[in-house]
């Protein structure tokens, strides 16, 4: 295997059967790195105006975007790729929107009664009884009424659509907005069905940040192709069950591209980076050792700027970087995860006044203090194993979707939530409607906790990297750790939900319904 590409991990070559049940995948090492363009998605363009659904005279901007499928070149040596794009483009557009500007969104759905990608009937809601193509769409991050956020049980299939309510009353910050139909929604997405939502606000503007064509999206995402560039979804091998617990890809795209260049000028650009892979967490650096400054996280601006040479970035996670080219003119500089690359920066020699800034302060973020908490829930992260060693399934809590809701915070109130993790791997776990704080991570005997649920660590309090110090949607718990964070329930009473971002894993059954009461 070549350096460049990670080897996709095609599980599900039966033996006994003699063929392979998943097609070959594409030899990535024939694929020539950065001769294709960054693309940029493009803006979302509104169709007018609605009048608002609080029922006053109010006309807020109307948005009506269509899903629909699509052939898309994602490498200049590749056929088209067939894709499923909002507005036929893979990511989605992009919307431009300020803090309090509220909006409306006909999400209408126009794909295909079929679905291309291998549906696994025995995972809650798709059962054979279900259209095999559902959608439904949640702005991620966004604090959003229960009614348009999304939930995954609220799809509906092709010839359908579904107006939805963003009130946008929220810090700026970089949101996304992807598929979220129970059960399916890991093959909806790696189709492509995902698009970056920006909030902007007046703390942000004052800041001077690079802005217009030097603040440039990068939404990054691992697809497996097969050797004719469509996409290839590996199942384990038996029909009736052909989930796999991860997906690792062998392809690396950036904003639809496989491994594309960019032209940069010898200056500072931000890039809003966006983890849209279904189960791959990143380790990114530049090649040449050069820093990258992050200045935000998945709620929007940190206090003050991260310094970092390596970010780590799970899925639905985002950081907002700003990265100085100065100094590097005619260098090509790589973006890479571990040994594998995922696209080339090259910086022009013109001579540029680079009037952006980068200031030491950019927001205040307070801490949200641990004694204002009215409860603390203790919540694990379970997976079962079959008896060949195989994961079978995911719960949080030992507690499946179906179950009667748990987790009920009251409206305004303050809690903590012990992600109590007994696997070996990263899970990130994402809550609906609220942002929260990191407050640490501690590593404890697992078994012990099996056995008698006493919690004994192991190491000592790990406190959040200073990257993690801001307002978070998703967060990373660690194996054998439990990882503690801090949210105030604000914003909306109703039903909504929280889950491991891992879509594989989101699937099947670690996700869970909770309610603000
Ligand atoms: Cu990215 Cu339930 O969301
Ligand atoms: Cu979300
Ligand atoms: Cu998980």
């Amino acid at each position: 295997m070549c350096s460049r590409y990670p080897s996709g991990t095609v599980r599900g070559i039966s033996a006994s059967l003699g063929a392979p049940l998943n097609p070959p995948a594409l030899d990535p090492t024939k694929l020539e790195a950065f001769v294709d363009p960054l693309p940029v998605p493009p803006v979302a363009r509104s169709n007018g105006v609605r009048l608002s659904p609080d029922g006053s005279s109010r006309k807020l901007p109307f948005y009506q975007i269509e899903m629909r499928e699509v052939l898309s070149k994602v490498h200049r040596d590749l056929p088209p790729t067939r894709l499923w794009g909002f507005q036929g483009v893979v990511p989605g557009p992009t919307f431009e929107t300020r803090k309090g500007d509220e909006l409306l969104v006909e999400w209408v759905n126009r794909l295909p009664a079929r679905h291309f990608l291998p549906i696994d009937h025995r995972l809650h809601g798709a059962e054979r009884d279900k259209p095999e193509v559902r959608t439904v769409v949640h702005l991620h991050g966004g604090r959003t009424p229960p009614s348009s956020d999304g939930y995954p049980e609220d799809w509906y299939p092709p010839g359908k659509s579904a107006t939805y309510f963003y009130p946008n009353r929220q810090d700026a910050a970089t949101l996304w907005y992807h598929d979220h139909a129970m059960g399916i929604n890991r093959l909806n997405i790696y189709a492509g069905l995902s698009g970056l939502f920006i909030i902007r606000d007046q703390v942000e503007d004052k800041l001077h940040l690079p802005r217009g064509r030097y603040e440039i999206p990068l939404v990054i995402f691992d697809r497996m192709l097969d050797a004719h560039g469509q996409l290839l979804y590996p199942v384990s091998g038996d029909p009736r069950a052909p989930w796999l617990a991860d997906f690792f890809g062998n392809v690396m795209m950036v904003n639809g591209r496989v491994a594309p260049f960019l032209e940069v000028e010898p200056r500072k650009y931000r890039f809003r980076v966006l983890n849209g892979s279904n189960s791959r967490l990143y380790h990114l650096q530049l090649a040449n050792g050069m820093p990258m400054m992050q200045i935000g996280s998945d709620q929007g601006l940190l206090a003050s700027p991260a310094e970092l040479q390596r970010l780590a970035i799970a899925p639905a996670e985002r950081a907002d970087l700003v990265v100085d080219f100065a100094g590097h003119q005619g260098e090509r500089i790589v973006l890479k995860d571990d040994a594998v690359d995922v696209m080339q920066f090259r910086v022009s020699r013109v001579r540029v006044v680079d009037d952006s800034h980068l200031p030491h302060l950019l927001r205040s973020v307070p801490r949200i203090p641990e004694a204002g908490a009215v409860r603390t829930r203790t919540l694990t992260l379970n997976e079962y194993n079959d008896r060949t060693g195989q994961t079978i399934l995911m719960l949080l809590n030992g507690t499946y979707w179906h179950q009667p809701i748990t987790e009920k915070p009251r409206i305004d109130s303050t809690e903590i939530w012990n992600l109590v993790n007994l696997t070996d791997e990263v899970h990130p776990i994402h809550l609906h409607l609220v942002r929260f704080q990191v407050l640490d991570r501690r590593v404890f005997e697992r078994f012990e906790y099996q056995r008698t649920g006493n919690l004994r660590y192991l190491g000592p309090v790990t406190p959040p990297e200073q990257n993690e110090m801001g307002w978070k949607d998703t967060v990373r718990a660690q194996p054998h750790a439990v990882t503690r964070i801090i949210a105030r329930f604000e914003g909306y009473k109703g039903r909504y939900v929280w889950h491991c971002h891992n879509l594989e894993h989101e699937d099947n059954e670690m996700m869970r319904p909770y309610e603000v009461i």
